[in-house]
């Protein structure tokens, strides 16, 4: 682990999407923690309504590679197709609303923390042909695939960099909206 990546704040100022990666594996026991951590995080009622595909092999990726429109994205050594099973999930009675790709987005963010701390870089892939990606992986039809998440070392030195966001006070409303 990178000490210097310890501290909560440090490590999510530090985190960026990483579009393109180097030609170095991903440790087994890298991977195992992200895996962990993906199994560990809060869901509504505890439903835990997910699966993951991890392709961290060139005949796993290999079957979905073809589908990214970015060439970098073909350069990670490990993506994780994070998926919901809304059958599973909670659902609030007030609007019907289900939780099932919240669970799966809180549980994608906190492996995404795990391997900025790892000193892996990530990108959170929505834009791919989810039905492609379903066929090809064998994922059940009832199954939604949320995202492809690349993962791998940077290509490129990870720098300090300014953040393009809304400023807190257009976001943030005290008491009221
Ligand atoms: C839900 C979600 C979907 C995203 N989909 C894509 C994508 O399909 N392709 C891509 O290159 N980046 C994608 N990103 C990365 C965002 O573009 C990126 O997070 C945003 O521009 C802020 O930059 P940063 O992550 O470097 O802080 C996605 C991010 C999120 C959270």
């Amino acid at each position: 682990m990178d000490e210097s990546l310890r501290s909560f704040y440090d490590l999510y100022e530090r985190r960026k999407s990483i579009r393109d990666f180097a030609e170095r594996p991903v440790e087994p026991e890298k991977l195992e923690r992200l895996i962990i951590s993906l199994g560990r995080a809060q869901s509504a009622a505890n439903r835990q309504p997910w699966h993951f595909v991890v392709l961290s092999d060139e005949e796993g990726r290999g079957r979905i590679n073809d589908l990214f429109t970015k060439d970098g994205f073909m350069r990670a050594p490990v993506l994780i197709v994070a998926c919901a099973d809304p059958a599973q999930a909670w659902v609030r009675k007030t609007d019907n609303i289900n939780y099932s790709w919240v669970d799966v987005t809180i549980a994608v963010t906190e492996m995404i923390g795990a391997a900025t701390a790892e000193g892996l870089g990530t990108c959170w892939v929505a834009a791919i042909d989810a039905e492609a990606v379903k066929k090809r992986l064998g994922i059940p039809e009832k199954i939604e695939v949320v995202a492809v998440i690349a993962i791998g070392y940077p290509k490129d030195e990870l720098k300090r960099e300014a953040k393009t966001r809304k400023p807190v006070s257009e976001i943030i409303h005290h008491g009221k909206w």
